[in-house]
């Protein structure tokens, strides 16, 4: 098929370009290259040999992505292209609201106009807000705890809505756990703006010595060792359930859970990084993050059952990639 994928150069598309070409799948990339670079396109083709057609868009941008739409014949699009930093669309909502729900929508309209007849949209366990894991696709949506959850909780409702009169189309909403890990060449992986928000990159910026120590967010919740617990999952294995959604999912609407089935602690995973990697990580517990739950990890039997599909790396493999590409990109 051919595949458009927004936010092809960030962390998540960038894998899954690769994934699906290796699997003989046609890519196009689309990406403003607000949170990534276009020297990702050079990676991909030294991992797969393909040199995929990019064209920095802003999804925003109606009448420019109706011109590629027009020149190209998609069969599918994967939507990754988003704004996703908590703490920042707690700041700034507006920007959130608009980028996120807008792109989606454009993107909706182009696949009525043009006939395209798969979408599949990257959304978050975060959809979830705070209940007791392990979460199934059946667990209620709540209220979330920032603006940026709220936007995927939107279109996934619009995307829903959608389908509703449109039985012909195959729409997937793939929720995610917490993606780490980088492809094993080293060229691909996550790249930070400014200070990490989340724990991967911020464990591999103290081990590069980046930065002098990490900041536990709480170590008093009723959890394992009292730190936080997430369902961590290898960013391959995340992609490869975009290839498997795209392969087989059904006509209609379906939501699938992406993560491991299994939680760990921040402590744990910093001693699993410290002993694989064979670094030191000094650390400090300071007070909570707002906003920030116990416990989250998946069911992840639905996409088990229905997409065949099921993670094959371990936390190890995980540390290992991450640290990996953080050498790389010294
Ligand atoms: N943590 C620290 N120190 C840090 C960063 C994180 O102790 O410097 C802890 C957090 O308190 C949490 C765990 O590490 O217990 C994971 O935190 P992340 O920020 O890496 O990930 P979150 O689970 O908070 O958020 C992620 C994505 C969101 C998504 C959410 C869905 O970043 O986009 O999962 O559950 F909405």
């Amino acid at each position: 098929m051919k595949i458009l994928i927004t936010g092809g150069t960030g962390y998540i598309g960038s894998h899954t370009a690769v994934e699906l070409i290796k699997d003989g799948h046609e890519v196009v990339i689309v990406d403003d290259l607000s949170n990534s670079f276009e020297d990702v396109i050079d990676k991909i083709k030294t991992i797969t040999n393909v040199l995929v057609p990019f064209h920095k868009i802003d999804c925003k941008n109606y009448d420019l992505l109706d011109k590629l739409f027009k020149e190209e014949n998609f069969d599918g699009i994967i939507h990754f292209a988003g704004f996703k930093a908590v703490g920042e669309s707690t700041k700034e909502p507006l920007k959130y609201y608009e980028n996120n729900l807008l792109s989606t929508i454009n993107l909706a309209k182009l696949m009525e106009k043009y006939d395209v007849s798969h979408f599949i949209f990257s959304s978050s366990a975060t959809v979830y807000g705070d209940q007791p894991s392990p979460l199934s696709e059946k667990s209620p949506l709540m209220e979330t705890t920032n603006p940026y959850g709220e936007t995927k909780k939107m279109c996934e409702r619009i995307l829903n809505d959608y389908a509703k009169n449109r039985s012909d189309k195959t729409i997937v909403l793939l929720r995610y756990f917490n993606p780490i890990g980088a492809h094993k060449s080293g060229l691909l992986g996550e790249i930070p703006q400014g200070t990490p928000n989340n724990l991967m990159p911020y464990i591999t910026q103290v081990a590069s010595k980046k930065r002098d120590k990490l900041f536990i967010f709480g170590n008093d919740y009723d959890t394992v060792d009292g730190t936080g617990v997430r369902d961590y999952i290898h960013v391959v294995d995340l992609a490869k359930g975009h290839l498997a959604a795209l392969n087989k999912a059904n006509k209609g609407c379906s939501v699938y859970n992406l993560g491991t089935g299994v939680g760990i602690s921040v402590l744990e995973l910093v001693e699993t990084f410290k002993k694989i990697n064979k670094i030191d990580i000094p650390y400090e517990i300071v007070a909570r993050r707002a906003g920030d739950i116990a416990t989250v990890y998946a069911s992840s039997e639905k996409a088990f059952k229905e997409l065949n599909w099921e993670t094959s790396l371990s936390v190890e493999d995980m540390v290992r990639d991450s640290w990996n590409f953080e050498k790389n990109i010294e």
